[in-house]
């Protein structure tokens, strides 16, 4: 953290952002989960790994018909679809489906990395021609940057990664367009930093806030556990000065992905962390506390459409400082889900998108 003063302004409008990563689920959690991202978010790059995954032009459509029925009445959301990569995939799947403007993207998750990655990739070997025909097209490819063998220590599996994954494969494809997703280690943010212009990262409000301590604050903490795992506290720094940098190849992604209570608190329980409800909020908490709350616009609704090549968006909302109250669970139907910081008083609220 840097000793800046905090900034006194109290109302802060920034241009509307958008969510680079972000998990929406399905069926009734769809219907719980979209509003919270949609009252702040104008678009989002929506996860494919539901059960089964996304792996088709004509499964990404039906979901994305799903999401925007889901959407309340007067809410305008765009959804950003992604193609689960298989080993089995077939690039003029994935290359009609970009062209359709059906995937904006292709995601890469290491089979067993994290919830619902079973299907994915076992070695990027087996994706050669699938990562040159999204070369060729300039089709982005979403990384979950974590090696999967039980033999890696599992705070070790980012850095490794970067080493033993990605680097090889930025080298065999040098015009690839990459995002390493919520990084979470000093590491990545120097490769990132050092990589060609074509490889951006995203980062989550909770890796900017909670190191690995937070897992075990005084027991067990289901609800701070997530993939990648939070790590020690000086690569939370690396993350926190990395986000409020002005470098275009970090920007705001929430991994946001909302699982139910009984689920997270369980013998096994699941990884991921909801943070929609109070994802701006969160931000603007530790872009003030860095002292660079004029960062955060950049961050959060800029450096993201740039990398994609897409619009900025022309609505604004404003972050005011107001004391913020966050529930300790929230409840709909028979969901019950923690949300990222319950509990919590946070010092900013967001408004709400205006209706279009
Ligand atoms: C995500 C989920 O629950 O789908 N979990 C998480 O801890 N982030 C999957 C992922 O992005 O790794
Ligand atoms: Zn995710």
């Amino acid at each position: 953290m840097t000793n800046r003063k905090p900034q006194t302004t109290s109302l802060l409008n920034i241009r509307e952002p958008d969510d680079w990563h972000l998990h929406l689920r399905d069926e009734v959690m769809l219907s719980f989960a979209l509003d919270f991202t949609a009252r702040q978010f104008a678009r989002a790059i929506v996860m494919p790994n539901l059960v089964p995954p996304v792996t088709t032009v004509s499964v990404a459509e039906a979901y994305r018909k799903r999401i925007l029925a889901a959407l309340p009445e007067g809410r305008n959301f765009k959804p950003l679809m992604t193609a689960y990569l298989t080993d089995e995939i077939s690039p003029d799947e994935i290359a009609l489906g970009f062209e359709n403007k059906v995937f904006t993207a292709c995601k890469l998750y290491p089979a067993g990395a994290t919830t619902n990655s079973a299907a994915g990739v076992t070695d990027v070997g087996r994706i050669r021609k699938v990562l040159e025909r999204m070369q060729t097209i300039g089709m982005p490819l979403l990384v979950h940057g974590e090696v999967v063998s039980s033999k890696i220590d599992v705070f070790d599996r980012e850095a490794v990664f970067l080493e033993t994954v990605l680097e090889p494969m930025l080298n065999d494809f040098p015009e690839l367009k990459v995002v390493l997703e919520h990084i979470t280690t000093a590491d990545s943010v120097q490769f990132v930093q050092d990589a060609r212009a074509s490889v951006a990262a995203t980062i989550t409000a909770h890796h900017l806030r909670i190191d690995r301590n937070a897992m075990f604050d005084g027991g067990l903490r289901p609800h701070a556990y997530c993939l990648p795992v939070a790590k020690r506290r000086f690569h939370r720094a690396a993350l926190r000065k990395a986000a409020i940098s002005g470098n275009p190849k970090f920007f705001l992604g929430t991994d946001s992905a909302p699982h139910q209570k009984h689920d997270k608190e369980s013998s096994c329980g699941c990884a991921g962390i909801f943070s929609a409800p109070v994802a701006l909020e969160s931000y603007a908490l530790t872009f003030d506390e860095e002292g660079a709350l004029d960062r955060l616009e950049a961050f959060a609704s800029e450096f993201g459409p740039l990398f994609y090549g897409l619009p900025l968006n022309e609505g604004t909302i404003t972050l005011q400082r107001t004391d913020f109250a966050v529930p300790q669970t929230i409840t709909h139907d028979n969901l019950s889900v923690v949300p990222f910081h319950a509990g919590e008083t946070l010092r900013w609220k967001a408004s709400e998108r205006a209706a279009r």
